[in-house]
């Protein structure tokens, strides 16, 4: 057999393969159906971590926050929260609510490193705009000074404006209802 030949029938092996295993994958969804309550399999995690980091702008990442953290600010932003986010986010961020939990993908638990690590540009830009094919709604107007967006981005990360509260100079503590 000639190298062209023999490379042709590896190509012909491998589509016959790929058709296979998608022809069983459509099967298998046909007859199951697809469910929100289903937990992500590990391919739609990293399909929705590639999402996430595609979703922002270059430049929004590095974008600072023009908003000053003060108690004032602080209580204002944990107000707004609980009435605009917590349906999905609960109070505490963990994400632990009826909506929240019934999601696909599910609202995150906001305390883990995954929101934290965020930069205030990214989490601005996520309230602004939302994430497309997920429950999370763009807010705002979707330009860079809303400032009640960048209040929100003071309250998000929770865990820094706790410890921030408890330094005292952040205002009063959190009672947060869960
Ligand atoms: C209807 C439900 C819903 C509401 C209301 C909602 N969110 Fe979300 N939010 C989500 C979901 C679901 C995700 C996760 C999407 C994903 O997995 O990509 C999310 C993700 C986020 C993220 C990114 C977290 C991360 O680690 O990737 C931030 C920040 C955020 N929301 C802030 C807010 C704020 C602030 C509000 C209120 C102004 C709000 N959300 C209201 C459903 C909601």
């Amino acid at each position: 057999m000639s190298p062209l030949a023999r490379r042709g029938s590896t190509l012909t092996i491998i589509l016959v393969v790929l058709v296979a295993v998608g022809a069983i994958a459509l099967w298998i969804a046909v007859a199951n159906g697809f469910s929100a309550r289903t937990p992500p399999t590990a391919v739609e995690r990293v399909v929705m971590q590639a999402v996430h980091w595609l979703s922002v702008p270059r430049a929004a990442r590095t974008a600072t926050n023009p908003v000053a953290f003060s108690p004032d600010v602080w209580a204002e932003s944990r107000a707004h929260f609980a009435d605009h986010c917590a349906s999905c986010h609960a109070n505490d961020g963990s994400g632990n609510t009826e909506l929240g939990r019934g999601l696909f993908p599910r609202a995150p638990d906001m305390r883990l490193a995954q929101t934290q690590d965020k930069t205030d540009g990214e989490l601005y830009w996520i309230i602004e705009n939302g994430i497309r094919l997920t429950g999370m709604p763009a807010w705002g107007t979707g330009g860079g000074n809303d400032v009640d967006s960048w209040k929100l981005v003071h309250f998000v990360p929770l865990e820094g404006a706790d410890a921030r509260a408890a330094q005292g100079n952040g205002g009063p503590q959190p009672e947060i209802a869960g």
